[in-house]
């Protein structure tokens, strides 16, 4: 009896090591599932043009219930000698039913099969994964419109450069996520499409009908070349960077979180179970989650390096370098979906230290170009406005106060225009409150948006 359903016209058996390198079904039997769902909608189509028989059909669609079940139960037996899961569930598919199960690969290879596997999985994981945006998205709107007019100090070169609200600066990251939404669902479309009807590369010269085996799976069309269809996996790679962008802005928001942990600043508190202790130093609260998903970038990162050169040698068609396309791919869907899950939750907990935020923001001058621009607003060119602020904020450093410390004369010595309504201008609120155009950091605005970007997520 032959080993692999291949192995008839070979005259030695490969090496047990040669049969793990080259087996797949440790990591792609997680396709089981789509490859069913692909095999069976290959089948209806197959008995509707009539090159196998209903019964033949009834027998396959019952087989294949049955071998889903025993996936479900644990029970089923996967086995290396069977190298991927296509061979295993076809092989258990001709142990049940017998001749009817031989039948189910006519006019089909495993070069189409896995490409469309591939496909439905992704799909489905890219449905998952939008979910898991809005609710993340959710999460920060909500902590937004609660702190639409908690003031903290908005940073360049991390150094304190004007007021913001804490609203505001959470929902830069609602935009970034919005974004990175969009581009899931834009790599979806081309992700949807149907490699079956291939075959190996070629084609084949049974009376397919694959319009009907892409509506029955829910593509959007078929693949217009067989060539294509078998070989490239651009849509994963598509994916991949589209993780990559999630992930590079999961990374951003994790060192701000961390930063603003750090006892030094103080700005929030992460609740206790996203967090760790120390096996020395027992007064630690470590932010591990935050610091683990700036780690885990990287290696998402490394999945998209992996898959581009993975790709960039390959001539046409199919070559078994694809098989090398799953695991990174898997890891960075599964580091997506936890991270996702995690920052969600752990966003809509966060505790807020107000006073902390505050007082910040009250150091480094933020407010001195509120003071450039009531300058301008009495006449001066805001060149002139700027050197005349940078004189006062140099005289505030000299006498180790704050702009709003000094008095009306003292500052009149800077300009003369200079009026008691400066005060206003100087304070925080004031500040916040007169950028309230579209995108500005007015809590006003901040409300509205928050409210916004809410009501879109329904
Ligand atoms: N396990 C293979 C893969 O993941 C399936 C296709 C194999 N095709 C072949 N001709 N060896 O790509």
């Amino acid at each position: 009896k032959k080993a692999q359903a291949w192995s008839a016209r070979f005259s030695e058996p490969v090496s047990d090591l040669v049969k793990r390198y080259t087996a797949s079904v440790d990591f792609d039997k997680r396709l089981a599932r789509f490859d069913i769902q692909g095999s069976l909608a290959h089948a209806t189509m197959l008995a509707t043009t009539g090159v196998i028989s209903d019964d033949d059909l009834t027998a396959i669609n019952k087989g294949m219930q049955q071998i889903l079940q025993e996936i479900d139960a644990g029970t089923f037996t996967w086995l290396l000698d069977l190298e991927d899961v296509h061979l295993n569930i076809e092989k258990r598919l001709v142990e049940l039913i017998g001749d009817a199960g031989k039948r189910l690969h006519t006019g089909r290879s495993r070069n189409d099969q896995v490409a469309t596997d591939i496909r439905l999985w992704l799909r489905s994981e890219i449905d998952g994964s939008l979910e898991l945006i809005t609710a993340l998205r959710r999460a920060l709107a909500q902590v937004a419109l609660e702190h639409h007019d908690t003031i903290m100090p908005g940073f360049t070169h991390l150094q304190v450069a004007q007021p913001v609200t804490f609203g505001h600066h959470l929902l830069a990251y609602a935009e970034m996520f919005a974004r990175d939404a969009e581009r899931l669902a834009d790599c979806r479309k081309r992700c949807n499409r149907l490699p079956l009807g291939a075959a190996a590369l070629a084609g084949t010269s049974y009376p397919i009908d694959r319009e009907q085996v892409a509506s029955l799976l829910g593509f959007d069309s078929v693949c217009r070349n067989s060539l294509d269809a078998v070989s490239d996996r651009d849509f994963a790679i598509e994916f991949c960077a589209a993780v990559s962008l999630v992930m590079t802005h999961i990374s951003r928001l994790s060192e701000e979180l961390i930063l603003w942990m750090s006892p030094r600043i103080g700005f929030i508190d992460l609740a206790d179970r996203f967090c760790t202790g120390s096996s020395i130093m027992p007064q630690k609260k470590n932010p591990d989650v935050p610091e683990l998903a700036r780690g885990k970038t990287g290696r998402v990162n490394g999945n998209l390096i992996g898959l581009l050169t993975l790709m960039k040698g390959q001539p046409l068609a199919y070559n078994k370098d694809n098989q090398e396309d799953k695991e990174g791919l898997f890891d960075s869907a599964d580091t997506l979906r936890d991270t996702l899950t995690i920052f969600a939750d752990m966003i809509g907990g966060i505790r807020v230290r107000k006073q902390a935020m505050r007082d910040a923001a009250l150091m480094g001058f933020s407010t001195a170009t509120d003071l450039a621009d009531y300058l301008v607003k009495k006449g001066l060119p805001f060149r002139d406005a700027h050197e005349t602020v940078a004189l006062a904020v140099r005289h505030c450093e000299e006498q180790q106060c704050d702009l709003a410390d000094l008095t009306l004369e003292e500052m009149r010595k800077f300009n003369a225009s200079i009026d008691s309504d400066v005060f206003s201008v100087l304070t925080l609120e004031g500040s916040v409150s007169s950028r309230a155009h579209t995108g500005g950091t007015a809590p006003t605005r901040v409300k509205a948006e928050a409210e916004r970007v809410l009501a879109e997520l329904g």
